[in-house]
């Protein structure tokens, strides 16, 4: 048996695993980066002798925990062949490095069970991100059925006390859930088919000196559970969860997981966002290899609806286009007997009723305008009322003799099926061939329920990744939104096909706050779609100012989604303003860092940028409860050197006012100056502000 230690370093991250030829690699420490040579000393068995009533050989924490053979835990695999095999344990292993220093794969044999595993680990330096993945190969033979095969198993240290994660429901994703950890076993799955509005597959946990956070880059079900080990570490699994004799691996076949994202910060929370911030910005996949300024939107769907009109949406586009909008995007209700939510999905060619010439001349009306054209689609779905259901009623996902189960009157087609990804192919290519279409928002209503006579949950993803793929190579140009009922299918795994999410259906602007939130503890802001909505919000029935809409849907890329016919005098001209605003600082917004936070008297607050210049948001939701206010504590900058404040946002006008206070105002002339020692240690004076208001700082150092 020979044995040593690999370390991977980021900047401010190590990983550290013991190594043996005859066993799992043994985590030993994953945290804040330590000493260049810290290594550990002794073999970690030679640190500890064998407890009271436990098995004579000291199993400890792996890369690859597995059942049966002396780990107690929770295993990274679980499965059986026909009964047989149900207990591994790695027999043989070797390390590769694929980049020295950063990236290593480690292969496990186990010559009883017939099972050969590769393990991947990638410590990405520029963002501090360690990428998990894993594949299993049969090399018994006879099938071996897997029910559990986790991406990554982690380590989390002693002192880890909470996790974070995020629930939810269509209108109300991200809803913040804290648990505090225990010797009881956390867990979440999801089993809807897709990403889901209810369990976003990442958590964030706080441990006494560092943060750590994770994320699955996958589109389907998964499971992630955090586990008290007996050395009072915690391990930490993420993979896809799967269905029943959803894979069984024929001699010789494999199965590879999505990848595990995580990472670790001394920052809090806000170092673990800009780690995934970084992460998934190295992901994307722009046309022409980089990212654009994020156009303004004008979405058609909360302003019309299905009751689309060639006149009436030429006139959208003209009033659009005068206040600053930069692309259309034609929501549902464009297509063939689509009329409301009961019929049509499959059938993807224009309605000959509301556009008798196609949709050439609207969509050339918009790019006349300056503007790009973008049109909604939802290919993954088949309403039983279009010619493509009563065509093919087999290309549904279904069991037979039981219900269609339908939800928004819709099924799911059979995405693997190649006939039905050359349908959705052929129709797609169709219209982004013939019409200038720089944009698809690319929709999927409903959960999933049957997956076909035996489960194909994981084939569904994979095929809708692959007709992505397919659509962006025959393409490249087209941008592509990720939207699921809003904010159903968020994840680092659809991104890589798609250039941004539609975080909610709920854009009412004091909900949309805590949503986006929770998206940007994953997500960067230039990926998250935010719009100005009416007034009532159409999803709440609250109102709120045109300031107050736009300051919040400001900090994402930024859109409207009203008929703006209709903003006529005082809010249009503040619309006007903030449209400017932003493209005078989206770049900002788009490529810098992010750090957000609520502070005393109910302040929520988001700074964008670095800490030579930032734009600080605040936000108040609800009346202060104190005569004189907080000031807000801005750790980002620099001690050292002195900052400008100035204040951005258009004046709000109301009619009840604040007195003035002279350095408040002089933040809307020439600016305020202040040490940023000061502003780290004591803060900047808020201004008063009413409930749902939003004040808008530049901070800038000499
Ligand atoms: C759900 C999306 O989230 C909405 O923005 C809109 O596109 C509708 N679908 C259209 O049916």
């Amino acid at each position: 048996m020979t044995a040593h230690f690999i370390t991977l370093h980021g900047q401010r991250v190590t990983a550290v695993i013991e190594v043996h030829d005859d066993e799992a690699p043994i985590w030993r420490y994953w945290g804040p980066r330590l000493a260049d040579g810290a290594e550990p000393g002794p073999y970690l068995r030679d640190t500890r002798p064998l407890p009271s009533f436990s098995l004579d050989h000291d199993q400890p924490l792996s890369l690859f925990p597995t059942f049966g053979l002396g780990w107690f835990g929770q295993s990274a695999l679980l499965g059986h062949r026909a009964g047989r095999d149900y207990a591994q344990s790695p027999t043989g292993c070797t390390a590769t490095w694929i980049t020295p220093g950063t990236a290593i794969r480690f292969d496990l044999f186990d010559a009883v069970a017939g099972l050969e595993v590769a393990i991947t680990l990638k410590l990405d330096p520029d963002s501090d991100v360690l990428t998990l993945s894993t594949g299993l190969t049969n090399t018994g033979d006879a099938p071996f059925e897997v029910q559990w095969l986790a991406s990554g198993t982690v380590p989390l240290p002693q002192n880890t006390t909470h996790i974070r994660s995020w629930s939810g429901r269509h209108n109300h994703e991200f809803i913040a859930v804290e648990d505090r950890l225990s010797r009881s076993l956390w867990r979440r799955e999801n089993r809807r088919g897709l990403t889901s509005h209810d369990n976003f597959p990442g958590a964030v946990v706080a441990a006494d000196q560092a943060h750590y956070g994770a994320q699955l880059a996958w589109s389907g079900n998964h499971a992630q559970c955090i586990e008290w080990i007996d050395d009072g570490q915690y391990q930490w699994q993420m993979g896809e969860w799967f269905a029943p004799g959803e894979v069984i691996l024929a001699p010789g076949e494999s199965v590879q997981t999505p990848e595990m994202l995580a990472t670790c910060s001394t920052l809090g929370p806000n170092g673990i966002a800009q780690n995934f911030h970084a992460a998934i910005r190295a992901a994307m996949d722009w046309p022409d290899g980089r990212m654009q300024p994020r156009p303004v939107h004008l979405n058609t769907w909360e302003g019309f609806y299905f009751d689309h009109d060639g006149a009436a949406l030429a006139q959208l586009a003209d009033a659009a286009a005068e206040i600053g909008i930069e692309r259309f995007v034609l929501d549902d209700g464009w297509f063939h007997g689509r009329h409301d939510d009961t019929s049509s999905l499959g059938d993807w060619w224009p309605d000959a009723g509301k556009y008798p010439d196609g949709l050439l001349p609207l969509a050339s009306h918009v790019t006349a305008l300056g503007m790009e054209f973008g049109l909604w689609v939802e290919p993954e779905m088949v309403n039983p009322d279009s010619e493509l259901y009563r065509a093919h009623p087999d290309w549904a996902l279904q069991i037979a003799g039981r219900p269609l189960l339908t939800a928004r009157n819709q099924l799911v087609l059979d995405m693997a099926r190649a006939e039905v990804s050359d349908y959705l192919f052929d129709k797609i290519a169709d219209l982004l061939a013939t019409l200038p279409i720089a944009y698809l928002k690319w929709d999927h209503n409903r959960d999933l329920v049957t997956a076909g006579a035996t489960p194909r949950y994981r084939q569904q993803v994979q095929a809708t990744y692959a007709l992505l793929a397919r659509l962006r190579t025959a393409f490249p140009q087209v941008e592509i939104e990720a939207c699921a009922g809003g904010g159903g299918r968020i994840d680092a795994g659809i991104i890589r096909h798609t250039h941004r999410f539609w975080a909610s259906d709920c854009i009412d602007a004091v909900s949309r706050i805590a949503i986006q939130q929770g998206f940007l503890q994953f997500m960067p802001p230039e990926i998250m779609g935010s719009h100005v909505g009416a007034s009532p919000a159409h999803s709440t029935g609250r109102s709120q100012s045109m300031t107050f809409r736009a300051g919040v849907a400001l900090t994402g890329h930024f859109g409207v989604e009203l008929d703006a016919r209709q903003i006529v005098g005082q809010d249009r001209e503040t619309l006007a303003q903030w449209i400017a605003l932003y493209k005078q600082y989206r770049d900002q917004f788009h490529h810098g860092k992010l750090w957000q936070g609520e502070a005393q008297d109910g302040l929520v607050w988001q700074a964008h940028g670095d800490a030579d210049e930032l734009l600080l948001f605040v936000y108040r939701l609800t009346p202060s409860g104190q005569r004189h206010l907080p000031t807000l504590r801005l750790d980002m900058l620099d001690p050292n050197r002195a900052y400008r404040i100035t204040r951005l946002d258009p004046v709000d006008p109301h009619k009840h006012g604040f007195p003035p206070a002279p350095a408040l105002e002089a933040m809307r002339g020439a600016g305020l100056e202040m040490a940023g020692g000061w502003l780290n240690a004591v803060g900047l004076p808020m201004p008063p502000m009413k409930a749902e208001q939003v004040a808008l700082f530049r901070i800038v150092g000499p």
